[in-house]
């Protein structure tokens, strides 16, 4: 299908457009879940060097949805992409691809990267994309709360900036919208985000709607130092 074709459909809704079913794998609710198998396709993009160039016309495609800056919208519906490890973002498209992580609304589009080149060329697009400031935040409330919770229990992973590691495939979460990091956080408490890391949610099972409310609100509101996440 031509891209323009597929840009077309995105701006019209892309639930609007039957397109192929998303395969499913087995996920975080099955037994023997591996996190994070290096397999497939997954590990032949991450091998190739991307190409930023290259990826900029793939991207063409994405920003319907993440818009051309990368930065999504505040009301959740599309994450924020720009300046993720282009790791992270590997892993996530081929999980999508592979159906371990549902994503019905992407998934057509997410479907036409069948050239391991082509992805590794559009995520090491997207990681040169700079990290919004003005995200969606939360109401602000409960952040001492939030910060708390965060420091006991995510900054580990997810560092004290939320610059997530490249190296783990730990998201930035740094310039990432409160209201889409709330749904994240509540699938993940609740099971419902089969791809996601089994420690975390080891830790996350035990908290409370406003437990999540408040630690989801603080990371909103984290920022990267100037430069961005360092980058291999
Ligand atoms: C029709 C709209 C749409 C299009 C087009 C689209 N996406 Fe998405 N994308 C979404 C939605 C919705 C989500 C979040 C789904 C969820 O809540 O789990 C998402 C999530 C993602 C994520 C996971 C982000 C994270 O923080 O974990 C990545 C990476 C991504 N998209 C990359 C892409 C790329 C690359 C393209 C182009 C090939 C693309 N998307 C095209 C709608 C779209
Ligand atoms: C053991 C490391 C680890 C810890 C601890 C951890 N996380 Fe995560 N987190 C991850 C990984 C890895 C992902 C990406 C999941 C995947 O593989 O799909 C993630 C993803 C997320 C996302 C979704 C981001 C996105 O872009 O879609 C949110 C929200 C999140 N974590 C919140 C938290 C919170 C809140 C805590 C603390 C209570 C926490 N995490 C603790 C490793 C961790």
């Amino acid at each position: 299908m031509k891209k323009s074709l597929i840009v077309g459909l995105a701006v019209l809704g892309a639930t609007a457009w039957a397109g192929p079913p998303a395969p499913k794998a087995k996920g975080i609710e099955s037994k023997g879940y591996k996190w994070n198998a290096q397999e497939g396709e997954k590990i032949e993009a991450l091998k190739l060097k991307g190409d930023a160039k290259r990826g900029e016309e793939a991207y063409e495609v994405c920003s319907a949805c993440h818009l051309p800056s990368g930065a999504g919208r505040a009301d959740g519906t599309f994450p924020q992409l720009a300046g993720q490890h282009a790791t992270v973002l590997i892993k996530q498209i081929a999980d999508i691809r592979g159906g371990l992580r549902d994503n019905p609304i992407m998934y057509p589009f997410a479907a036409t990267l069948t050239d391991p080149q082509e992805l590794a060329d559009v995520c090491a697009y997207i990681q040169t994309l700079k990290i919004p400031h003005d995200n969606g935040k939360g109401d602000g409330k409960e952040l001492e709360l939030g910060k708390k919770l965060y420091l006991r229990d995510c900054v580990s992973c997810h560092g004290a900036n939320g610059e997530g590691d490249q190296t783990k495939y730990y998201p930035v979460l740094a310039g990432q919208h409160y209201k889409y990091m709330l749904r994240q956080a509540l699938e993940i408490r609740d099971g419902k985000r089969r791809n996601a890391n089994p420690d975390m949610v080891k830790i996350i099972k035990t908290y409370s709607d406003k437990e999540i409310d408040a630690i989801v609100d603080y990371m909103s509101r984290l920022q990267m130092p100037e430069g961005g996440a360092k980058k291999k």
